[in-house]
C-alpha cells in the first residue's frame, strides 16, 4: 500500500506510454466525446505533477479498451517518510484500483448439468454480460465441438465493448481453434490452462513438472501469435505447490501471458488461506507487476466469493465468475456478489469496477430463464426475497430509516426493473418499445407479432404484465421457434378428490397432430404420462420445479424440467398462468433440446 509514504509520480513516463501527448488526446476524446481533453491540459499534468482522480479512471478504461493494463502504483516509487505530498497526488495514490470482472458464464456455466445453451442464446446473454458493463466474456471452450466453436465466433462478430474470449487446453490444436474463433472480436482473448497439483500432474495428465512448464510455455507462445491479451491458468492452483507455482508463472510471463489466473479449480480454498496464498505468490514471481493476477473459486464448501474477495485483498485485480453464480458442480462465485460486495465495502477492497449495477437482474433472470436453473428465493442480491423484509421490527425501521436495515439499494442492482408495465390496451408499438428496452430484439417481424399474439393472450388472462411476464413470454416463444418437433396445442386435465387425475392432451409431432391421454398419480404426472404414451423418449424426469414469475395468484407459473438420456442432460421451460399447461410446455421444451441438442452436447473440460 502506497498511502501515507512519500510517492513521486512520473508523468511523463504515463503520457509516454499512452503515445505522448497527442495520441494521448486523440484517443481519449474518441472515447470520452463528452470530456473532451486538450492537448493543453496534459502539459499541465506535467507541471502540476498530479491528474484530476476522474480523468486517471478515465486513462484506466481508456487502456483496457486497447488490452492494455494500466495501474497507477507503476507510475510511482517509494522513497519511505512522512507523506509531504500535493493534496491531489496524495488523493491519486489512494484512488481505488479497477477490479477486472471476467465472466465466464458461457463456458464454466455452461458445464451445469442441462444448461447447454444455442448459439442464439449464447449471444442474447452476450449482449446482456456486455450491456451489464462486464471486462471479459468467456464465450465457450472453442475446441470443445464445432457448436461451440461456432457461437464464440458469433459473439466476437456482435460485441464490441466487451473482451471475448475462447478457453483452450495447453496444446497446440486448442490454442489455434481459440484464436481463430475470436478472430473477428474487436478485442480478443485466449485462455489456456494446464493443470498444476501434484494429484493432477500425476494422475490425470501423466506428466513430469517440466513437461508441464513446457507444453504451458509453448501454450503461451502460439496463442501470442492471435493476440497480445494471453490468460494462463494453473488448474488446481490451490493445492499446487507454491515453488512449483513460481516457475511455471514466471515461464509463462516470460513467454507472453498478460493475465496469471489461481484457480481453486475443486473449491477447496479457505479465505484467510487465499489472501495469503496471493500475497506470497504475486510477491515471489518476478515481473509479477506486468501482468493481472486473477482468481476463479468453485463453491463446494460454500466459499467461492468470500474466497474471490480474499484473492482481492491479496492483490488480484480479475475476478472469474459467472451469473447466480451457475458453474460446474456447487458453481463458480456470483458476479453480482462479487459486485455488490466490493462497491457495498469499499473501505475494506477499495477496488471499483465498470459494472453497470441495476442491469445485474435483469442478466439473472435472463440466465435462469434461459440456462433453466432457478433462482433461489433467499438468494443474495437476485433473489426474490433479497429485499424482502418480513419482521416487523425491520418494516418499521426501513420505513424510518432505510439505511437502518438495508446495507444496498434495491433499485441499484435493477430490482426497480420489476414495474408494472403493459396492459390489455397496450399496443404493438409499446409491446416493442418495452421488449427494446429489456434488451430484447425479436430476430424478424414474424417473431415480433407472434410473441405480441402471445402477449395479447397472456393480457386476456392477466389483469398486470410485468417486465418478468415479458421475459418469460418471448422466452417461451423462443424456445418453440428454435426447434418445434413437439409443441403443445391443448390440454385438459380433470381432478377430483379421491378419484385419478386425467389428463388428454394434443400436440403437434413432427408437424403432425397428435391425441393421447393418460392418468396419473396427479395433473403433472398424468400429462407427462400422457405425452410419452406417444413419443416413447425413454427419458428420465430428473427435476421438476415450479417458480411463481410475479406476485399474485394469476401469476404465470414457470416449470423446469430437467431430462436426461444416455448421458445427455437437458432443461426445458415453460410458462403459463396455468401451471399444468406450463408443466406440458417445459416437458416439450426439454423433449425438443434433447431432439436436437446433438450440436450443444460437447465433452466437458
Ligand atoms: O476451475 C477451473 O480450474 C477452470 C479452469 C479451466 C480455469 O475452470
Ligand atoms: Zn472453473
Amino acid at each position: 500500500m502506497l498511502r501515507g509514504r512519500i510517492v513521486s509520480f512520473d508523468i511523463d513516463r504515463l503520457i509516454n506510454d499512452f503515445g505522448g501527448p497527442a495520441k494521448l488526446a486523440e484517443a481519449y476524446n474518441l472515447q470520452f466525446p463528452q470530456e473532451p481533453l486538450s492537448r493543453a491540459a496534459i502539459y499541465k499534468w506535467r507541471e502540476r505533477g498530479s491528474i484530476p482522480l476522474a480523468q486517471i479512471n478515465r486513462l484506466a478504461e481508456l487502456a483496457s479498451t486497447s488490452g492494455k493494463h494500466f495501474n497507477i502504483h507503476h507510475y510511482s516509487s517509494q522513497t519511505g517518510g512522512v507523506p509531504p505530498l500535493a493534496g491531489n497526488l496524495r488523493s491519486e495514490v489512494k484512488m481505488s484500483d479497477r477490479l477486472y470482472i471476467f465472466d465466464t458464464t458461457l463456458r464454466d456455466g455452461e458445464q451445469s448439468p442441462g444448461a447447454s445453451m444455442t448459439r442464439d442464446e449464447k449471444i442474447r446473454i452476450a449482449k446482456q454480460l456486455e450491456k451489464l458493463g462486464v471486462d471479459v466474456i468467456e464465450a465457450g471452450f472453442a475446441a470443445a465441438s464445432p457448436g461451440d466453436f461456432e457461437a464464440i465466433k458469433a459473439i466476437a462478430e456482435v460485441i464490441k465493448n466487451s473482451t471475448v474470449c475462447s478457453l483452450s487446453r495447453a496444446n497446440e490444436n486448442d490454442v489455434r481453434r481459440a484464436g481463430e474463433a475470436i478472430r473477428p472480436a474487436a478485442k480478443g482473448r485466449i485462455h489456456t490452462f494446464i493443470a498444476t497439483s501434484p494429484i493432477h500432474m500425476e494422475k490425470k495428465l501423466r506428466m513430469q513438472p517440466d513437461q508441464v512448464i513446457e507444453a504451458a510455455v509453448k501454450a503461451v507462445k502460439i496463442a501470442r501469435e492471435y493476440t497480445d491479451d494471453v490468460e494462463f491458468s494453473a488448474e488446481d492452483a490451490l493445492r499446487s505447490e507454491m515453488d512449483f507455482l513460481v516457475r511455471v508463472f514466471d515461464a509463462v510471463i516470460q513467454a507472453g501471458a498478460t493475465t496469471i489466473n489461481v484457480p481453486d479449480t475443486v473449491g477447496y480454498a479457505v479465505p484467510f488461506a487465499t489472501e495469503q496464498f496471493f500475497r506470497e505468490l504475486i510477491s515471489r514471481v518476478p515481473n509479477s507487476d506486468k501482468v493481472i493476477w486473477s482468481a476463479h473459486c468453485h463453491n463446494d464448501l460454500g466459499m467461492a466469493v468470500a474466497n474471490s474477495l480474499a484473492a482481492v485483498r491479496g492483490g488480484a485485480r480479475q475476478v472469474e465468475c459467472t451469473i447466480n453464480g451457475l458453474g460446474e458442480r456447487a458453481g463458480n462465485a456470483s458476479l453480482e456478489e462479487v459486485v455488490m460486495a466490493v462497491r457495498t465495502r469499499q473501505d475494506i477492497f477499495n477496488v471499483h469496477t465498470r459494472v453497470d449495477t441495476p442491469q445485474i437482474v435483469p442478466a439473472s433472470k435472463l440466465v435462469s430463464q434461459i440456462t433453466g436453473y432457478p433462482v433461489q428465493p433467499n438468494k443474495a442480491i437476485v433473489g426474490a426475497n433479497a429485499f424482502a423484509h418480513e419482521s416487523g421490527i425491520h418494516q418499521d425501521g426501513v420505513l424510518k430509516h432505510r439505511e437502518t436495515y438495508e446495507i444496498m439499494r434495491a433499485e441499484d442492482v435493477g430490482w426497480s426493473a420489476n414495474k408494472l408495465t403493459l396492459g390489455k390496451l397496450s399496443g404493438r408499438n409499446a409491446f416493442r418499445t418495452r421488449l427494446k428496452e429489456l434488451g430484447i430484439e425479436p430476430a424478424t417481424e414474424e417473431a415480433l407479432n407472434a410473441a405480441f399474439a402471445r402477449f395479447k393472450e397472456l393480457a386476456d388472462k392477466k389483469s398486470e404484465i410485468f417486465d418478468e411476464d415479458l421475459l418469460a413470454l418471448v422466452g417461451d416463444g423462443q424456445s418453440t421457434e428454435e426447434a418445434e418437433t413437439y409443441k403443445l396445442i391443448s390440454l385438459s386435465t380433470q381432478t377430483e378428490t379421491g378419484e385419478q387425475p386425467v389428463a388428454e392432451i394434443v400436440f403437434s409431432a413432427h408437424g403432425e397432430e397428435k391425441r393421447s391421454s393418460s392418468n396419473g398419480s396427479g395433473p403433472v404426472d398424468a400429462t407427462f404420462k400422457a405425452i410419452e404414451v406417444l413419443v416413447k423418449s425413454e427419458a428420465e424426469l430428473q427435476l421438476y420445479s415450479v417458480n411463481a414469475i410475479t406476485s399474485g395468484t394469476d401469476s404465470q407459473g414457470e416449470v423446469t424440467v430437467r431430462l436426461s438420456k444416455a448421458g445427455r442432460v437437458v432443461n426445458g421451460q415453460g410458462a403459463d398462468t396455468d401451471i399444468i399447461a406450463a408443466s406440458a410446455k417445459a416437458y416439450f421444451s426439454a423433449l425438443n433440446r434433447l431432439t436436437h441438442n446433438q450440436e450443444r452436447a460437447h465433452p466437458q473440460v
